[in-house]
């Protein structure tokens, strides 16, 4: 299994290039089932999480070709509509063809996802929202079965926003008859990219980035060409990291437009951030006047859906939070147990204590570099940026995790002038 291994202590300087956002890539891929037309999508990241949604796409007779970050989709010989449990396991984000394949086809047998690092993460909102549609669902050795003949506009008012159930939903609604009114819906700018490639296809959607979607559903849908947006959580990561280890960064092909509260709270920890439409330059200097060292100022992070501070970027604030200056609280307000990282965290030497959905964490001058296990995605990254400052090695293991949604972490770090490699 592969590691990562840090030298901690080099500041990052250069350019480094975001890739396409993980989480606008999967459901748009999976909205290739809603049409037999081609459909070409690029700005695709190479991920783990990626190859997993064309596996399934493929194991459904879809075909799916991908040129570097360009993927093809054909849809039209899909012959089976199941999304199975060695799938759907590895990858929670599976449950986004349920919409598309009951939508188009009027059966899918997708395998409930089970259990989960940060918590419970039940679909029932998924389930309930296709049911008000018309479509009835079983649920039977551990898979969802849902069947309508063809699902019938609905009023849906979400107990919770959910990101992929406002997707599921949504993908659902555009082949449904008649309109769908989507309440309490989830204005995540990845919800935003999938209705653009909807639209793109022919669906009538209004109320775009607000919480209330109204679709008015079509027969059919055509083909379509569509860029994915920016990874803005890939984006924050790399800030993060600047404000942790120091120096001065430009991101390219970033859309600064979308991650307003994680650059107020960088600003707010001292980061000088210069933006334009699609670059952000980060700069942090460590070395103070007469030498003394300068730690980022801790903030305050409660996170919530967007536009609010998302829970995507917490664990990558808290190691900036370990290492500055003052006392700083991280409250969790989406996910019940997103807080494996802080053990890590300790074993890199932070004051971190945990009070119910709140993180206390005392800022320390340094860390100290050791071996520490990554528990899921943005955990990994959390422990990246405090390896990137900790004094010594930290080797990191279990990076399967970062790999489903970082791309060429380690390679880009490096460029920018980080002591990290891969190590088998
Ligand atoms: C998506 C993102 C994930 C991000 C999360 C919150 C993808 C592929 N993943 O996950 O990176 O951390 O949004 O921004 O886009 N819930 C229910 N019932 C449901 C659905 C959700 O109780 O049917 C709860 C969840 O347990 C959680 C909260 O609602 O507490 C929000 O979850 P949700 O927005 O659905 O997260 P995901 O879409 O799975």
């Amino acid at each position: 299994m592969d590691k990562l291994k840090i030298e901690g202590g080099a500041r990052l300087n250069g350019e480094v290039t975001i890739s396409g956002a993980k989480n606008a890539a999967l459901p748009i891929l999976c909205a290739g089932l809603l049409t037999p037309e081609p459909f070409v999508i690029s700005n695709v990241p190479e991920l783990q999480d990626v190859s997993t949604t064309l596996k399934l796409l493929r194991g459904m007779g879809a075909s799916a070709e991908r040129e570097g970050h360009t993927v093809a989709i054909d849809a039209s010989g899909v012959n089976n509509t199941e999304a199975p449990y060695e799938l759907v396991k590895t990858m929670r984000a599976s449950v986004l063809v349920l919409g598309p394949l009951v939508a188009r086809f009027g059966e899918a047998r997708v395998s409930l996802p089970g259990g989960c690092a940060i918590g419970s993460r039940p679909v029932d909102q998924h389930i309930k929202g296709l049911q008000l549609m018309g479509a009835e669902i079983s649920i039977e050795h551990g898979y969802i079965h849902a069947r309508a003949r063809r699902l019938k506009g609905a009023r849906i008012v979400t107990d919770m926003v959910t990101v992929t159930g406002t997707e599921n939903l949504m993908m659902a609604a555009v082949l449904a008859d008649g309109e769908t009114l989507i309440e309490n819906a989830a204005r995540e700018p990845e919800v935003t990219d999938l209705a653009h490639v909807l639209i793109g296809m022919g669906a009538r959607i209004e109320g775009v980035g607000t919480d209330r979607l109204h679709i008015q559903g079509v027969e059919r849908l055509h083909g379509t060409r569509h860029r994915v947006m920016a990874d803005r959580i890939e984006a924050g990561t790399f800030l993060c990291a600047v404000l942790a280890a120091g120096g001065d960064v430009t991101l390219r092909s970033v859309e600064p437009s979308t991650m307003d509260a994680t650059l107020e709270k960088l600003r707010e920890a001292g980061a000088r951030l210069d933006c334009g439409e699609d670059w952000i330059r980060v700069r942090f200097d460590r070395s103070g006047p007469a030498g003394a060292l300068q730690r980022p100022r801790s903030v305050n992070i409660r996170t919530a859906p967007y536009p609010g501070f998302a829970t995507d970027m917490q664990a990558q604030f808290m190691a900036v939070n370990a290492i500055a200056q003052g006392t700083g609280m991280v409250t969790e307000t989406i996910f019940e147990n997103r807080f494996m990282h802080v053990q890590e965290l300790q074993r890199l030497g932070a004051d971190i204590a945990i009070e119910g959905n709140t993180s206390v964490i005392r800022g320390v001058p340094g860390l100290s570099g050791a071996d520490v296990m990554a528990t899921d995605l943005r955990a990994s990254a959390c422990l990246v940026i405090a390896a990137l400052v900790a004094e010594g090695t930290t080797v990191i293991d279990r990076i399967y995790h970062l790999d489903r949604g970082y791309e060429k972490m380690e390679s880009k770090l490096a460029a920018l002038g980080a002591n990290i490699r891969r190590v088998s």
